[in-house]
């Protein structure tokens, strides 16, 4: 049984998993961040103090456990807020020199793809991934749990962030995603194109300019209701993303494919990923582990448990 702590940005997360499943789980989305469009990286660390000691009480209360019953403890590394990821980071490393039990640190990304194992369905290698946050949109060919070979980027924001930042200027309330999804349910997703952005290297993104796009095609078209607006976006930001995914798995002749964080959730996206993914072993996150959790920490935190991997608790958090 292991002990998985998650605090790279503004969710407070805590679970026990036993290697086959979470046995108790428990986030704390923050709040506070709703009303100013975006994380605000000290409100975060303090509610991070506030909140994690009483998420890892919780979730062994729920499992009526005691931390004698654990055998190892882990934390998200990075990349992330460094505020945030300190304050779980040193808690829990701080609670395996106490208790005597080895300490995992876990990266992020590879969580968000290890979050593919928490489906009923087992996950086979190799695999393209594809991890869509807040703050990242990497392009990965995952070969086993612990060897993934970054294939692209995001240039400029991540993909999140651009759902963030289109619902922001609509004056809406961050997270902006579940936002965009809400009003797009109600218009037209083909009332309008935007073209797919170009960038240098065939696996990268860029969503500076489709964001852009988004605040022109406002001014320009007054009569569009935003709902169409909405659901236009939405609909060429899902495309845009599907046509990496399925090309990069075409050209690295893999037949699997995984799509992971926050923007996962999105149903709109999923369900044109499914309709378009046809001869594909395709592979979603479970809705409840898209967004930060520490469920997904814990699995990737296990492979690295049973091999050995152990971390150093002088290894400290990195923001990038
Ligand atoms: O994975 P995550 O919780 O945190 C990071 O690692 O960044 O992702 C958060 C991001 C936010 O930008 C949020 O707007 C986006 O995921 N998101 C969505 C949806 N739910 C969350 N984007 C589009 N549609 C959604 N339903
Ligand atoms: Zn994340």
């Amino acid at each position: 049984m292991i002990l998985a702590i998650e605090t790279s940005c503004d969710d407070t997360a805590a679970c026990l998993y036993d290697g086959e499943r979470v046995v108790a789980h428990m986030v704390y989305r923050q709040p506070v961040h709703a009303s100013v469009g975006g994380v605000i990286p000290e409100w975060a660390s303090r509610e991070h103090e506030v909140k994690l000691p009483a998420a890892v009480q919780a979730v062994l209360r729920q499992a009526d456990l005691s931390w004698e019953n654990l055998q190892g403890v882990a934390a998200a590394q990075g990349p992330g807020l460094i505020g945030s990821l300190l304050i779980g980071s040193t808690f829990a490393r701080a609670l395996s020199a106490a208790w005597n039990i080895p300490f995992i640190g876990v990266h992020h990304l590879e969580a968000h793809v290890a979050s593919l194992e928490l489906n009923e369905q087992p996950l086979h290698y190799p695999i393209i991934v594809l991890v869509a946050t807040g703050g990242h949109t990497h392009l990965y060919r995952v070969l086993h749990p612990l060897h993934m070979e970054l294939l692209g980027r995001t240039t400029d924001d991540a993909v999140g962030e651009a759902f963030d930042k289109v619902a922001a200027s609509l004056g809406l309330p961050y997270p902006g995603g579940p936002e965009i999804e809400r009003l797009a349910l109600e218009g037209d997703p083909l009332k309008l194109s935007f073209p797919f952005p170009q960038t240098q290297k065939p696996w990268d993104f860029s969503f500076s300019g489709l964001k852009t796009a988004f605040l022109y095609a406002r001014q320009r078209y007054p009569t569009i209701s935003i709902e169409d607006l909405c659901a236009s976006w939405q609909h060429s930001v899902s495309n845009y993303l599907i046509h990496k995914l399925l090309r990069a798995a075409e050209a690295f002749q893999i037949k699997r494919i995984g799509l992971v964080g926050g923007v996962a959730a999105n149903q709109y996206l999923r369900q044109a990923l499914q309709s378009q993914a046809e001869g594909y072993e395709l592979y979603l996150s479970p809705p409840e582990y898209c967004m930060d959790n520490a469920a997904m920490i814990a699995v990737a935190a296990w492979h690295r448990y049973i091999n050995g991997l152990y971390s150093p608790l002088t290894e400290t958090p990195f923001s990038r």
